[in-house]
């Protein structure tokens, strides 16, 4: 993975056909995304629950680009390797998620994967401070993790602004995470986010026999920024 601050749209299958990944995944691929989102829940850590390892390593040969994984699990630490293993280019772990995220994004590293640090709505961007250097990417969680297609919550777009002015010159990612739109997406880029993950504005109107809206859903949302 060769870092850049180019805006890349990153399609979460958490809103793809779940009895079709492979196919949904090749089918926004070819529609132009950049990274696939994948969105990993314990029922635990989130109200909800998604799927493991397992269907990572399952899905990971249909992915030709980047496959981000984002974990919303509680612990983090005793299924890093397993995600690693499964072929994941990024892991991001939640700052929320335990006391020990040094350890987490240090274990993270050490597999060889880049490692994301993500931080929920009422999480300030000073939480991120003391790992600037030990991290890839920050995610930046514009809605409540849990569930796709929520409200974005924009008091959440000044945190992106004071994360940016933290980086600095580091080779560090923003992403965004939560009600990604044309409406919202230009919001977060101005404040110098480079990654949109987007799961509701990407699948809605499109299948895999008709993946074309998948299209426009793609280039409506890099034409808004
Ligand atoms: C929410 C997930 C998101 C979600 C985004 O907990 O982390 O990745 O899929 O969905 P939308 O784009 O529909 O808000
Ligand atoms: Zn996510």
């Amino acid at each position: 993975m060769k870092f850049d601050r180019s805006v890349k749209i990153a399609p979460s299958i958490l809103s793809a056909d779940f009895a079709n990944f492979g196919a949904e995944i090749q089918a926004v691929e070819a529609q132009g995304a950049d990274w696939i989102h994948v969105d990993v829940m314990d029922g635990h850590f989130v109200p909800n629950i998604t799927f493991g390892p397992a269907t990572c390593a399952a899905i990971r040969p249909h992915i030709k680009t980047v496959m981000d994984v984002h974990l919303m699990i509680a612990p983090v630490d005793p299924y890093i390797q397993a995600f690693a293993d499964a072929g994941a280019d990024v892991i991001t772990a939640h700052v929320e998620a335990g006391p020990h995220i040094h350890r987490t994004l240090q274990a993270i590293r050490a597999t060889g994967a880049k490692a994301g640090l993500a931080l929920n709505p009422g999480t300030p961007a000073e939480a991120a401070a003391p790992l600037l250097d030990m991290v890839d990417l920050i995610c930046v969680m514009t809605v409540n993790p849990g569930f796709g297609g929520q409200k974005f919550i924009h008091s959440c777009v000044q945190k992106v602004t004071e994360l940016r002015e933290m980086i600095g010159d580091r080779e560090v990612h923003i992403e965004i995470d939560g009600g990604v739109d044309p409406s919202t997406a230009p919001l977060v880029v101005a404040a110098g986010a480079d990654v949109l993950v987007a799961g509701s504005a990407v699948f809605k109107g499109g299948s895999v026999d008709n993946p074309v809206p998948y299209g426009e859903n793609i280039r409506a949302i890099r034409a808004s920024v």
